[in-house]
């Protein structure tokens, strides 16, 4: 992957790049719409990541390319960089070197070109990989002198101001903060992580991945109505955010509020509960304690937040009735892919199954990849 990423780019840009940087996609364990009401959440991840080969350019040119695109060279001025001006995949690059910008810092142009390996559309977090992964790389070559929060922040900033993508901090965070073999607890207040020793193979366990390639047009003004919905309820409830609601206080809060917010904050509320749950069961070196709480998550994001959609349902369903020990959807939801903890010795037994129960139901059958906990945001050469 690296050679060809560094020969494309000499193809496309007719010199060698300064430097090649990979950034990875992510899938989140547990903790899912806790980051934009400043909860937490375990994400860890992929062995996927997009490759960046990078070279600046003293012209205030950015020239990108990217081997999943159309073939062209889409050619920006730094200076006129603009949020909305930018359409397709290149807003996300784009907006991170305006996002830099907007806070002041001295970059420039550059040719880049990027090869990615996470799936695009899947719940993945292919963008958050690709911002990630200019955002390491014009740390470096412009000596930002930033930190990985920082980073994160520039890049969810992108998304949010750039792309108009009102997501959380969590996809950014997991993709430049996580290390091999451990998932991240991720305070989305604080920006302060700990990395959680995840150790599947020493358990005889396996996490499946599996893409349903499913993708609801709703996803986008569904997501922001959610967000919305929870800041009117922390407000109502005189709160900073819902992450300062604890479990205890739950009850009596909920009657003071709308009976269309109540499900919003009963998910959010015991999300984060169950994020310190799946925490101690890492740290008490029990990871099978993570199966029920996977499936209590995606029954509270199905019936409390209204994110699933059937085909997640149903990959959860077939795969604990084939054995997995818990499973649940990944993500901002509306479609995109489902995890499963599974024993080892199964994982053949548990895709069959979940391809079966989806033809059965007349829906295409899931992509299976493997998730392994894998290394954040690094430079490669
Ligand atoms: C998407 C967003 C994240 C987060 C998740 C839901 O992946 O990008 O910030 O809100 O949805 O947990």
């Amino acid at each position: 992957m690296n050679a060809r990423v560094r020969q494309e780019f000499e193809r496309i840009h007719g010199h060698a790049p300064e430097g090649l940087w990979a950034a990875p996609g992510r899938i989140n364990l547990i903790g899912e719409h806790t980051d934009y009401n400043d909860g937490f959440a375990l994400p860890m991840a992929l062995p996927q990541t997009a490759v960046l080969a990078a070279r600046r350019r003293a012209d205030g040119l950015l020239r990108l390319h990217s081997a999943q695109g159309d073939g062209r060279v889409t050619e920006l001025r730094v200076a006129d960089l603009a949020p909305g001006a930018v359409p397709g995949w290149a807003r996300y690059p784009a907006g991170v070197v305006w996002a830099l910008r907007e806070r002041g810092l001295p970059v420039g142009g550059a040719d880049l070109h990027v090869d990615s390996a996470v799936p695009a559309g899947a719940g993945l977090s292919s963008s958050a990989a690709l911002e990630c992964a200019v955002a390491v790389a014009y740390e470096e070559l412009y000596g930002l002198g930033l930190g990985r929060p920082e980073l994160a922040r520039v890049a969810q900033y992108a998304e949010n101001a750039f792309a108009g993508v009102p997501c959380g901090v969590m996809d950014q965070m997991a993709s430049v903060c996580c290390a091999e073999g451990s998932a991240l607890h991720l305070d989305s207040r604080s920006l302060e992580v700990r990395q959680v020793p995840f150790d599947l193979a020493g358990h005889g366990l396996r996490l499946l991945v599996l893409d349903t390639r499913v993708k609801h047009d709703l996803a986008d003004g569904a997501y922001a109505a959610l967000r919305a919905g929870c800041e009117r309820a922390a407000r109502l409830l005189g709160l900073p955010a819902l992450r300062d609601l604890g479990e205890a206080e739950l009850p009596g809060a909920l009657g003071r509020l709308p009976a269309g917010l109540v499900p919003l904050v009963r998910h959010v509320v015991t999300e984060n509960a169950r994020v310190t749950r799946a925490v101690d069961s890492l740290t008490a070196g029990e990871p099978e304690a993570l199966g029920p709480l996977l499936t209590e998550g995606h029954a509270s994001l199905r019936d409390d937040y209204g994110v699933s959609c059937p085909e997640t349902d149903l990959a959860v369903e077939a795969a604990n009735a084939a054995g997995a020990l818990g499973a649940r959807m990944t993500g901002g939801g509306f479609g995109g892919s489902v995890i499963a903890l599974v024993p080892a010795a199964a994982t053949a037994d548990i895709t069959t199954a979940v391809t079966t129960a989806f033809t059965q139901a007349g829906f295409h059958p899931p992509t299976p990849l493997e998730a392994t906990p894998s290394q954040g945001a690094t430079r490669l050469a």
